[in-house]
């Protein structure tokens, strides 16, 4: 895979079952139950594509496959509202404990919004990784939050995930919490 080959546009509903295949593909619980495996799936793809499309971005190798996504919602209130208000009887539906779990996924979100208005998540497909193409679409993912006015964007990290940590250290990202997961963010 040569780094000219690549491009990144703007997320279209087209995409959505590759970036959902990706974020399987990376997971580091790939067995979880079927019910688990759903709300993850609205937590950290479905809500972003559906709901702040116009922030998400895909990167597509020559063949026009999907190689990677990076997706973001520069609007805290939307988010807490639609996690809170409409998702959670949802998924509490589901299973009981969700609530919970949707509830400590807005926690730092709500603790640092003031400061860092956007949020986001990303994955580089296997096989596809370490070769420049994460700090591609977080450089392309940086650019358009300020473009938007942005004043700065967060993300959660797993503290067991050192590669990612490393990653986004090197891309200028510093740890503002270190709880578990931590949380980095950037100033735009
Ligand atoms: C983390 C991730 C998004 C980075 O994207 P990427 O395209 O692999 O990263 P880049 O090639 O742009 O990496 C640049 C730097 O990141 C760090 N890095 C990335 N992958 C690494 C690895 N496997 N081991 C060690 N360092 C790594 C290195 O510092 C690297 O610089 P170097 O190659 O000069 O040492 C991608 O590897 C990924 O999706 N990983 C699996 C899922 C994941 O952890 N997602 C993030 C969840 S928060």
């Amino acid at each position: 895979m040569e780094m000219m080959d690549i491009r990144i546009v703007n997320y279209e509903t087209k995409y959505l079952d590759a970036i959902r295949a990706i974020n399987v593909a990376v997971s580091s619980h790939p067995n979880r139950p079927a019910d688990e495996k759903e709300l993850c799936r609205h937590l950290y793809i479905d809500y972003y594509a559906f709901y702040s499309a116009e922030n998400c971005f895909v990167a597509l190798d020559k063949n026009d496959e999907v190689v990677g996504y990076i997706i973001s919602e520069p609007d805290f209130g939307r988010y807490r509202k639609h996690m809170l208000e409409d998702y959670l009887p949802e998924a509490m539906a589901l299973r009981e404990d969700f609530g919970d779990k949707i509830r400590q996924e807005i926690v730092p979100y709500e603790k640092w919004h003031d400061e860092y208005d956007a949020h986001l998540h990303m994955d580089v497909k296997p096989g596809c990784q370490r070769k420049g193409l994460g700090t591609m679409m977080l450089e392309r993912m940086l650019e358009h939050l300020k473009d938007i006015g942005c004043k700065g964007v967060m993300l959660q990290v797993s503290r067991k995930n050192e590669k990612a940590l490393r990653f986004y250290e090197k891309n200028g990202m510093k740890t503002i919490d270190e709880t578990d997961p931590y949380i980095l963010a950037i100033k735009l």
